[in-house]
């Protein structure tokens, strides 16, 4: 077997790692579109890899660099992400092998190795005997509100459903939201423009918030007649965070309110509370940490610490 990068491969080879894409759910073109797009600040780092059995791409794993922010200041992290092996032939070590040749190119450039998964997936357990340890999982809670109530003197905020335009407004906003924050930051340059050109967000499902016409913060939410999902909620200057609650729940009125996977809802866990959300402390999503010696527990310990810091910035949009 071979583990090989993107330029190695083959016309048909390219092919066969949309047959992997898409054995996943992903569609066929991403590997592709990915590749397209190493020239854009936020892929430029993206460094695939495959691997390449009697002649086909049987297994890939992603990665990209990206900052961890703590007090000892910003250090270059590596995101791991799109692991797949095809499903003819797993358990054969491919993913690890894969996931060996990912950590032996990049050691000792970056101080340790994050990625997504599940803990009910069985690659949990894959990652775990690699040395991978959970270090987050976000925290979610659901309120259903009552209707809208009679509105009384007008309020002085709004909010606007974002245009495409708007992916440098909500780049500085998300900036400004993460001053003496903490954490897996800051996001990459240009991610939000990259998302609304790959489609894997749309500009209508952000909600700029504005005080009189001036923005200052911003929502990821998506709302139908039952319910509002709301993933993201960054506000500029913290004192606004309260106000930004309020306008949610007068927008999500009479609807069942779902908020989860973004700081917030720890910047204002006694509100939360107070109003009587009900809160899960994780969820099934959970973001695993090794460091370049898995072996020393004070750097686990260390990046644990940050993901409990009351500084902590962390939203969906930051996933990879
Ligand atoms: C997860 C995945 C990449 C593993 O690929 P693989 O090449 O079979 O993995 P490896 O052979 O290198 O490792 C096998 C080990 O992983 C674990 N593992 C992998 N799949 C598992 C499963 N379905 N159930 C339980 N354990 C599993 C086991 O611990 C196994 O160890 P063992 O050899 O002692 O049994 C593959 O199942 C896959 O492509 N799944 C779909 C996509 C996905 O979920 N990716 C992970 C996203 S975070």
């Amino acid at each position: 077997m071979r583990i090989v990068a993107w330029d190695e491969l083959a016309a048909r080879g390219r092919v066969e790692v949309g047959l992997l894409d898409w054995s996943d759910g992903d569609p066929p073109t991403w590997a592709e579109r990915l590749a397209a797009l190493r020239s854009d600040l936020r892929y430029r780092t993206y460094r695939p890899l495959f691997a390449v059995d009697r002649g086909r791409v049987v297994g890939r794993v992603g990665a990209l660099d990206l900052k961890f922010r703590s007090d000892d200041g910003d250090a270059t992290v590596l995101g791991i992400c799109d692991v797949v092996t095809a499903p003819t032939e797993l358990g054969r070590g491919i993913a690890h092998r894969l996931l060996d040749e990912v950590h032996r190119r990049n050691h000792p450039r970056v101080r340790g190795y994050f990625l997504w998964t599940r803990r009910s997936w069985g690659a949990h357990r894959l990652y775990e005997r690699m040395g991978y340890r959970d270090v987050y999982s976000p925290e979610v809670l659901v309120r259903r509100l009552p209707a809208r109530r009679a509105p009384g003197r007008p309020a002085p905020l709004r909010l606007r459903a974002a245009r495409r335009a708007d992916h440098a407004l909500l780049e500085q906003l998300l900036a400004r939201s993460t001053l003496g924050r903490v954490g897996i930051l800051p996001r990459p340059a240009g991610s939000f423009e990259t998302r609304f050109r790959l489609g894997s967000r749309r500009p209508h499902d952000y909600q700029i918030l504005e005080r009189r016409g001036k923005p200052i913060g911003y929502l990821w939410a998506r709302r139908d007649e039952r319910q509002v999902m709301c993933e993201e909620i960054v506000v500029a200057e913290r004192s606004d965070q309260p106000r930004c609650l309020e306008e949610l729940e007068r927008w999500a009125a009479g609807r069942l309110l779902a908020v989860g996977t973004t700081s917030f809802v720890r910047d204002q866990a006694d509100r939360f509370r107070a109003r009587g959300y009900l809160r899960l402390p994780g969820s099934h999503r959970v973001l695993m940490f090794r460091g370049l010696r898995p072996d020393d527990p004070g750097e686990l310990r260390r990046v644990r610490r940050i993901f409990r810091d009351p500084r902590l910035s962390a939203h969906e949009g930051d996933r990879f």
